[in-house]
């Protein structure tokens, strides 16, 4: 089975320029297609329906580089999807990521600190919010794009902080500005249709 790259329609986010957009879709694509390179390398290994001695060494390399990959691969769609053009900065005070934030951080504006300074962590990788298993918003740091997710954790928000992601527009150490920037494009009602999702998936498990 081959992915295929998807496309997102977000020129003119605010703070976060075309050109880094454009950039950042290749780099995307370029996920896509190691993703299935790697597959198809899995299924060259096991065509003859085993994996012999001599294979073991490039077999683990693949698999090892599988989950690096992959991640790069989906982190992106969660984060391209939960952007767009004229977003806003907070969500409503009425919805229910703003009632759950409040639930489980005791104020929003506590929450979005929390997500925030995971942000400006040093390292290369990723902000996260997720919903856990007992429908409570969780955040977490992600390094690169593999090590940190949780199993079961369904991913509600998502903020990449490569470096990449940023640097035709600030600076490195203006990590802070982006941050902001990305608020300002956050699409809430993607977010909302997340937890939903979720919360449906945790109710029939
Ligand atoms: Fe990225």
């Amino acid at each position: 089975m081959a992915y295929r790259a998807r496309s997102f329609n977000l020129s003119g986010l605010t703070g976060i320029s075309d050109k880094t957009l454009e950039m950042h879709f290749k780099l995307y694509e370029g996920y896509v297609k190691s993703t299935n390179t790697l597959n198809e390398k899995i299924q060259e290994f096991l065509k003859d329906g085993k994996v012999d001695q001599e294979e073991t060494p490039g077999f683990s390399e693949i698999k090892r580089r599988f989950g690096f990959e992959y991640n790069g691969m989906v982190l992106h769609e969660y984060y391209f999807e939960n952007l767009k053009k004229q977003g806003r900065g907070d969500p409503e005070r009425e919805s229910t990521f703003h009632k759950a934030a409040k639930a489980d951080f005791g104020e929003y504006k506590v929450w979005k600190a929390d997500f925030v300074s995971t942000g400006q962590m040093r390292g290369v990788g990723w902000a996260i919010c997720y919903l856990d298993p007992k429908g409570h918003l969780s955040n977490h740091w992600i390094n690169l794009h593999e090590e940190g997710n949780i199993a079961g954790y369904q991913p509600i928000l998502v903020m990449d902080v490569w470096e990449h992601a940023f640097l035709l527009d600030y600076k490195p150490a203006e990590r802070g500005k982006y941050i902001e920037s990305f608020f300002e494009n956050v699409d809430w009602d993607k977010v909302e249709a997340r937890i939903g999702s979720a919360k449906l998936k945790q109710k029939a498990a």
